[in-house]
């Protein structure tokens, strides 16, 4: 299966930590989709595993932003940080049930990965970045 979601400097925040964090998330959701062509025992095992480092990257990243926005007293942070926990919680969800997933659910999975984060860069973190960004220029 080919990468669904790459990045695209249109996607580009003007943040350079930021930019380089979605990039990774994209690095490691990739590595979730070359995942989905594999089979074995193991299967549920090195899905768990990726998930546990996109959870984990996830949270950095999420922290990261969040006290940029507070730093600069984004307006949108407390609405922004309920659409970080929301897809915390479901990270959290997909790893407790992987080992009961059934053919497919990964391809579903890795689908909402990528589009969630491509949508959410795209609109709820340039919203911020636009904000912030144009409060320096002021
Ligand atoms: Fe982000
Ligand atoms: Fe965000």
């Amino acid at each position: 299966m080919i990468n669904l979601f790459s990045w695209d400097d249109a996607l580009a925040t003007g943040f350079d930590d930021v930019d380089l964090q979605h990039k990774k998330l994209l690095l490691i959701i990739d590595d979730v989709r070359k995942l989905l062509d594999e089979t074995g025992k193991d299967y549920a095992l090195r899905m768990a595993k990726d998930l546990k480092r996109l959870t984990d990257y996830t949270a950095y990243h999420f922290a990261e932003e969040e006290s940029l926005m507070k730093a600069r007293g984004f307006p949108g942070l407390e609405d922004h940080k309920k659409e970080h926990a929301a897809f915390v919680e479901r990270l959290r969800a997909e790893i407790a049930t992987v080992g009961e997933a059934k053919p497919g659910d990964g391809f579903q999975f890795y689908r909402f990965l990528g589009t969630w984060l491509l949508n959410h860069i795209a609109k709820s973190d340039q919203a911020w970045a636009a904000y912030i960004r144009g409060k320096t220029e002021v």
